[in-house]
């Protein structure tokens, strides 16, 4: 079997101006140094064009399902592409939860952004009650069926499994509950896709330099998104390393 994509993405939610931008190239000076994985960060659209010329990929955060048209404020996956963007984050919890965004909008984003020449990172994770309720499984089963369309291969997507209660938050599941779920995702994926038990599944929720290298050394964790820990390259260099490393 070919080896699966090693990501390190951070995303920098809405922080970062122009100020911000001698981190990002402190990172991709570090990425320069390391073989092996693909760094990328996920910017606020106003830094895309301002960011490019670095050893980092840049993407995007989200994008609009239409190529173009009358959608004030928003942005099309074409536009993020033009702006040197090679991937884009899709329906992360904070979209799904401040836009309410559905599985079936995630989806039809996902073939926007593949029609743009973007590689989609599409986010999925369940809820601290969900959890609570033993239906992690059932949550990501119904995410993953709804918001991956026909025709996801290891080049065009990259899965993200963040428990919504794990982001921003410093409180992580244990390393055997993150790969025990990651394993079970790859079996979904392998199930769904022809391709599925080739794509890279990330980790994403509280990923920081201290326990970088535990999670990242889980069968089946492929890398990480990173939030909090992404914006600072004293943070974030760490544990592209980490990465490299495992
Ligand atoms: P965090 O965010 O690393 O700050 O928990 C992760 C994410 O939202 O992708």
């Amino acid at each position: 079997m070919t080896q699966r994509r090693k990501i390190a993405a951070g995303n920098w939610k809405m922080f970062g101006t122009s100020g911000d931008l001698p981190e990002l190239v402190a990172i991709g000076q570090a990425a320069a140094g390391l073989s092996g994985i693909e760094t990328v960060l996920g910017l606020p659209a106003t830094l895309l064009t301002r960011a490019t010329g670095n050893r980092v990929s840049l993407g995007g955060q989200d994008c609009h399902a239409a190529a173009q048209g009358a959608h004030t404020g928003d942005t099309s996956a074409g536009m993020l592409a033009d702006a040197g963007a090679d991937f884009v984050i899709l329906g992360h919890s904070e979209r799904r939860s401040d836009h309410g965004e559905t599985d079936d909008q995630v989806a039809a984003k996902a073939q926007a952004a593949w029609a743009a020449g973007l590689t989609a990172i599409i986010c999925i994770g369940e809820t601290r009650a969900e959890y609570e309720e033993g239906r992690t499984l059932d949550v990501l089963r119904r995410q993953i069926a709804g918001s991956l369309p026909e025709g996801a291969t290891a080049q065009n997507t990259v899965l993200a499994y963040e428990p919504v209660w794990a982001i921003g938050t410093g409180l992580t599941p244990t390393a055997d509950e993150i790969q025990a779920v990651h394993a079970e995702v790859r079996a979904m994926l392998d199930a769904q896709l022809p391709e599925g038990a080739t794509l890279s599944v990330l980790y994403g929720g509280s990923v920081k330099p201290g326990n970088a290298a535990e999670i990242f050394g889980l069968a089946d964790v492929d890398g990480g998104l990173v939030g909090g820990a992404s914006l600072k390259a004293a943070d974030f260099v760490p544990i592209m390393e980490a990465l490299a490393q495992a």
